[in-house]
């Protein structure tokens, strides 16, 4: 059984002729589908080429294995893209109750000076592994936790003992890690030519942790596949990757700028966060493709399972009427937990008792969605069979590409990101990086300016 998307629950029938999203109004949308799938298809997008590239997989595996066989620990410095689909992969995939873990992975991308310094005491040296990615080559956050790592492995193990500890996945010919990496003489995989931070987990960015902790990458990858079949399909209703785009895009047309994905498993919550990225950095821009002032967007929350039905299901039930809810739900989690029969015959207890913890997250899941839905909340769900490396490549897949259509639906391009240019170039200006000296004199203007604090 492949990954679901199920959108009952989006449409008047379930939640109303206010709330819901009719045939009509999707229908009014009839032609733009081919129009959709043609211009992404027209465009060169090489984030779809990935599961195709056996190439890749073939290097990072070969990497892979001959690291796995003398490291325990693998530390990736890289930010945003560069971090959170590996995190994603390895948080849904490896982990403690894993059949095959074989490398604990960790992702720190910020660089909070606390926690960064007490993961490196954390660490074994001897037996850790950093890899540095970054597709420019240039990102400030991951510069300076290289630099320390750096610094470190060659003071701990010498220039050779250092060469052998760290793994650079950046740009294939150009950019500063890879300068410095060549001068290093670092091993090195690639970031391939135009595939995005956002859109690269299914390259060594996001494959290299993950075939670390032991993960089937050419499952995640033939997952991919078998959803770029189901994403070429010009029929919007048998199109999982068009009719989210076209639902989510019409749902923000209604006043639904807000949707909330929730997972119901901790495991997928990394996958979530994820998504975040992609649908933040991608959709919300200030102009369109025709340079005209839009400020689009749909703004992308995370909630979680249970814990947060006991924090911010009541603001999504009786609050404003301005999300759409997503959840993900696993039909087999890989674990079952038995709730022991104690016998206690107190009414709060007896009915759990000889139940397991699956059959409660399950009800607890869909009574949430139900109850939503007789609010006349919006809500669809993203169905896990189980978590599977098949059914990551299968979300991955279909979320990158539903962005690229919506980027096109709302008339935006997702494959920038000129918004967060601007803060970049002001932190190279207060750190000291020559050719920025005039961002350095506009922030310390800035910082004289009058404040109001109490
Ligand atoms: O999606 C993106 O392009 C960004 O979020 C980048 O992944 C992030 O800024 C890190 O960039 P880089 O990989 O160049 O270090």
């Amino acid at each position: 059984m492949p990954l679901i998307f199920d959108y009952t629950n989006l449409l008047t029938g379930a939640v109303g002729e206010k709330a819901g999203l009719s045939e009509a109004e999707i229908g009014k949308l009839d032609g733009t589908e081919e129009k959709i799938i043609r211009e992404a298809e027209a465009k060169w997008l090489p984030f779809r080429e990935l599961p195709y590239r056996d190439e890749y997989a073939k290097s990072v595996s070969d990497l892979a294995r001959e690291c796995a066989g003398r490291f325990s620990t693998l530390v990736n410095l890289g930010i945003g893209g560069s971090s959170l689909g590996g995190n994603a992969l390895v948080s849904a995939l490896a982990g403690p109750q894993g059949n095959h873990q074989k490398v604990s992975v960790f992702f720190p991308e910020n660089v909070d000076p606390d926690s960064f310094s007490r993961l490196l005491d954390s660490l074994d040296l001897e037996k850790t592994i950093f890899s540095v990615v970054s597709k420019s080559g240039s990102t400030a956050e991951t510069t300076a936790q290289f630099l320390v790592v750096r610094d470190l492995l060659i003071s701990r193990f010498g220039p050779g003992g250092y060469r052998e500890r760290v793994v650079a996945i950046t740009d294939p010919k150009k950019g500063d890690l890879r300068r410095l990496a060549e001068e290093d003489r670092l091993r090195t995989l690639p970031f391939p030519d135009g595939v995005g931070g956002r859109f690269s987990v299914l390259c060594p960015a996001g494959l290299f942790p993950a075939a670390m902790a032991g993960i089937d990458i050419n499952e995640v990858l033939a997952g991919a596949r078998e959803m770029d079949k189901r994403c070429r399909v010009s029929d919007l209703f048998q199109n999982p990757a068009l009719l989210f785009a076209i639902l989510l895009y019409l749902s923000n047309h209604k006043g639904r700028g807000m949707v909330v994905f929730w997972p119901y498993s901790d495991l997928l919550i990394p996958a979530a966060d994820w998504f975040r990225q992609l649908w933040a950095e991608s959709l919300g821009k200030r102009n369109s493709v025709d340079g005209a002032v839009v400020h689009a967007g749909q703004t992308p929350i995370r909630a979680v399972g249970v814990t947060d039905q006991h924090s911010q299901l009541q603001l999504y039930i009786e609050g404003p009427r301005d999300k759409v809810i997503c959840f993900l739900a696993v039909n087999d989690y890989r674990t079952v937990v038995e709730i022991p029969d104690a016998g206690i015959k107190i009414p709060s207890f007896s009915y759990l008792q000889g139940k397991t913890l699956n059959s409660l997250i399950r009800a607890e899941q869909e009574a949430t969605e139900m109850s939503l839905t007789k609010a006349g909340r919006p809500n669809c769900k993203l169905v896990f069979p189980r978590l599977a490396a098949i059914h990551l490549g299968e979300y991955f897949y279909l979320l990158e590409v539903a962005t690229a259509f919506a980027g096109t639906l709302f008339q935006i391009d997702p494959f920038d990101q000129p918004g967060v240019e601007e803060g970049k170039k002001l932190t190279f200006g207060m750190m000291g990086r020559e050719g920025y000296e005039d961002k350095l004199k506009e922030f310390t203007e800035w910082r004289k300016r009058p404040g109001k604090i109490v």
